[in-house]
């Protein structure tokens, strides 16, 4: 990149209430929905994903009072390539500003889904995908067209069925890794064929969707990011079907990070990730697990006595970022077997007391040679190791 030019836009929208809620036992009811919205807007996501109103009356209110709470990103809701689907998409949306919804179609394209799923040859899926995109644009400005297994779909297939739905006017196309297989390079080759072999791909914007099931969703968001794809689709905690989807905060940190030198930025306000990712879990009953790349508790917590004292001397020195760059309480120095003096000495002081030379040794040993349950109140056993000492030295 010229260093003269800025960095290129990325858009985020997320699914979190929507791919994020089909985690089993994440399901969300109407006002944590909205509760989790409102974040969303917060935190300056392009899109929210709604929701699949075909579900029920419950998503429709759900979809229509997102829409209603969340003012600023299009909010949109899913649908399959049936018109009963589009018009519960039109109930949930109809009252939502034109600019501000939108729909996202989506049937299986892979010869599985094809063969044993809808029973289809290419020639009828096709014309389901031109039927249900026109019939879609009838109602919304704004259509989005997703072939669910794209990663397993043969090329040509796939790129006629773009190119069917572009022409039908859908403005957005999704490419979904519905199972989770791709690598960085194999996403880099098929973007690369749909960019080549879609006539009309330049009349609509591409939105990647990748599943984390090999642990590589950010890695495969990063790489068409950075092929120029416009739209990365992702979930706060990385919250999804199996193992998940694109984690919101690691690309959005990866780019923070990073932005110059990949030459991208996003409208993310970083300091906001914490405090969603809090609600999100707390909303879905899913445990942030405490080694989660950028909001797990342990990214800020070390228990390594390097590190530690490391981290006395200047907090940069064993952080990819600071706490408050994502909205996070400070670091943490835990206090364990690993840990060196310098920690010990500084959670000592902040109980007020000033230890130094063999008394502070003296704790040290005392603390590290307890039983592993006593360390789930450090201070404790900070406080009755240091009353040992002293009665040691007053007998
Ligand atoms: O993963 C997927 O294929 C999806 C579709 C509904 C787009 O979530
Ligand atoms: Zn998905």
């Amino acid at each position: 990149m010229n260093a003269m030019t800025k960095p290129r836009l990325v858009y985020l929208s997320d699914t979190t209430l929507r791919d994020g809620e089909q985690m089993p036992g994440a399901s969300l009811d109407p006002s944590a929905k909205v509760t989790i919205a409102k974040l969303l807007g917060e935190a300056g996501v392009s899109s929210i994903d709604a929701g699949f109103p075909a579900c029920g009356a419950s998503e429709v209110e759900a979809v229509r009072r997102v829409a209603d709470a969340s003012p600023g990103p299009v909010v949109s809701a899913l649908c399959r390539t049936l018109r009963d689907d589009i018009d519960r998409a039109w109930d949930s949306l109809a009252d939502c500003p034109r600019d501000k919804r939108s729909v996202s179609l989506f049937i299986g394209t892979s010869p599985l889904h094809r063969e044993y799923k809808l029973r289809m040859k290419v020639a009828q899926l096709r014309s389901t995908i031109r039927e249900s995109v026109e019939y879609a644009r009838r109602k919304f400005d704004f259509v989005a067209f997703s072939p669910e297994d794209a990663s397993r779909t043969e090329p040509d297939v796939l790129c006629e069925c773009y190119q069917e739905a572009i022409d039908a006017g859908a403005l957005v196309i999704g490419f979904p890794d519905t199972v989770g297989i791709l690598t960085p390079g194999l996403v880099q080759e098929q973007l690369r064929r749909i960019q080549d072999g879609v006539s009309n791909v330049n009349k609509a914007a591409i939105a990647v969707h990748f599943h984390n099931d090999l642990g590589l969703a950010t890695a495969n968001t990063l790489t068409a990011l950075a092929m120029g794809v416009p739209i990365a689709q992702c979930t706060v905690n990385g919250i999804g079907e199996r193992a998940g989807n694109t984690a919101l905060e690691e690309v959005v940190m990866a780019i923070a990070l990073n932005g110059p030198a990949l030459g991208m930025r996003t409208a993310i306000a970083t300091e906001k990730l914490w405090g969603l990712s809090q609600t999100v879990s707390e909303l879905t009953g899913v445990p942030v697990a405490p080694n989660k790349a950028v909001v797990g508790r342990n990214i800020l917590a070390t228990e390594a006595g390097i590190h530690q004292d490391g981290l006395l001397k200047h907090p940069d020195t064993y952080l990819p970022f600071r706490p408050e760059r994502v909205g996070a309480p400070g670091t943490r120095l835990v206090l364990g077997k690993h840990s060196g003096r310098a920690a010990f000495s500084e959670r000592l002081e902040r109980m007020g007391l000033k230890l130094s030379g063999a008394d502070l040794t003296q704790v040290v040993e005392i603390a590290k040679a307890a039983p592993r349950d006593a360390w789930r109140d450090e201070e404790a056993l900070l406080a009755s190791a240091v009353a040992a000492v002293r009665t040691r030295e007053r007998n």
